[in-house]
């Protein structure tokens, strides 16, 4: 006979889907689109891997400010370079989600509506050269702090575009730190520039993290799919541990007076990072949010008829390679 009991534990049992799903990602392999997964992971990963690809086109824009302006031939040709790798990572982070179940207009609507989220420190301004410096070396460096452990992600398409990123991702660091060495082994007004730069863009860059573990709601969900490998403080701490001796090289100074470090903990112990700042500039009330959106806004605008020409052309192409199939097969 069976019990209450029984009943409700026949009710819990996994399904065969559920079992293989569980069993792929404890086994470290990959989940791909074809495979069940279950559909708070599908939302998740849609949600998680749509602002991902949403940073990177954003992202294009307060550097993209700079292309014209940059000071040599060398700086411009590098410059652009780096802008377009992040259209390409856009690109294939949204292909990536595309394999979910999303359309790429979908998210593009979602995007210029203002619905959609992107990442917070694309909203501030880029008002000097030195800001490229910091972009590269702060923004671009959390990126590949961040972003080096999704490369094990557990969605496979995901993953994969990952790899190709950081690789670039750290080009892109590079770059950027060798703007601002360039800049401090020159005069003082540049080597106040760099500083004034690495001011404003060093917690900014720290908030990129996300909210301490203790507020992030998400993570553990995420992790326990292995979506997300380390803790946002963990990855944090990582990252100031990597700046440390970059700043020194550069002799450019870290602006948190309590940053020092612990022998006890052995890590660096760190100043409050501002979150109600951090949570305005979220809502969208931070010094550019509503620029870049028109920005986008605007650039999808005019390149309506860049869509509907490829559109148009690959109707046609197709019908052409149809009618000469067709005409193949009746000689
Ligand atoms: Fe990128
Ligand atoms: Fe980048």
């Amino acid at each position: 006979m069976t019990s209450p009991a029984d009943l409700s534990l026949v009710h819990d049992a996994p399904s065969d889907e559920e079992h293989s799903f569980d069993e792929l990602v404890a086994n470290e392999q990959r989940i791909e689109p074809r495979d069940w997964m279950p559909d708070a992971y599908r939302k998740t990963l849609i949600r998680q891997i749509s602002q991902h690809a949403h940073s990177e086109i954003i992202g294009m824009q307060p550097e993209g400010n700079w292309i014209t302006r940059a000071p040599s031939l060398k700086r411009k040709a590098i410059l652009m370079a780096k802008v377009q790798d992040e259209a390409g990572h856009g690109l294939y982070l949204y292909s990536a989600a595309q394999t979910l179940g999303t359309t790429r207009e979908e998210m593009m609507r979602q995007l210029i509506d203002g619905k959609a989220k992107y990442s917070s420190i694309f909203n501030y301004p880029t008002p000097t050269w030195a800001d490229m410096g910091a972009i590269g070396w702060l923004v671009d460096g959390a990126a590949i702090v961040n972003q080096v452990p999704l490369c094990r992600a557990s969605y496979g398409p995901y993953a994969r575009a990952m790899v190709r990123i950081c690789k670039e991702e750290s080009f892109h660091q590079r770059q950027g730190f060798e703007i601002l060495l360039t800049l401090m082994q020159g005069t003082d007004e540049q080597r106040e520039m760099a500083q004034d730069a690495v001011n404003r863009w060093y917690w900014p860059s720290l908030a990129m993290f996300g909210p301490p573990d203790d507020q992030s709601p998400n993570s553990a969900q995420s992790m326990k799919w292995k979506i997300k490998r380390f803790s946002n403080d963990d990855l944090r701490q990582r990252f100031v541990g990597m700046l440390v001796p970059q700043a020194e090289i550069l002799g450019i100074t870290l602006p948190d007076p309590d940053l020092k470090w612990n022998d006890e903990t052995q890590q660096y112990d760190m100043g409050e990072i501002d979150w109600d700042e951090f949570f305005e500039v979220l809502k969208g009330n931070g010094p550019c949010n509503a620029e870049r959106l028109e920005r986008r806004r605007t650039a999808h605008e005019e390149g309506a008829w860049v869509r509907e020409a490829a559109a148009e052309y690959a109707r046609v192409s197709s019908r052409s390679a149809r009618s000469a199939t067709g005409s193949g097969m009746a000689s």
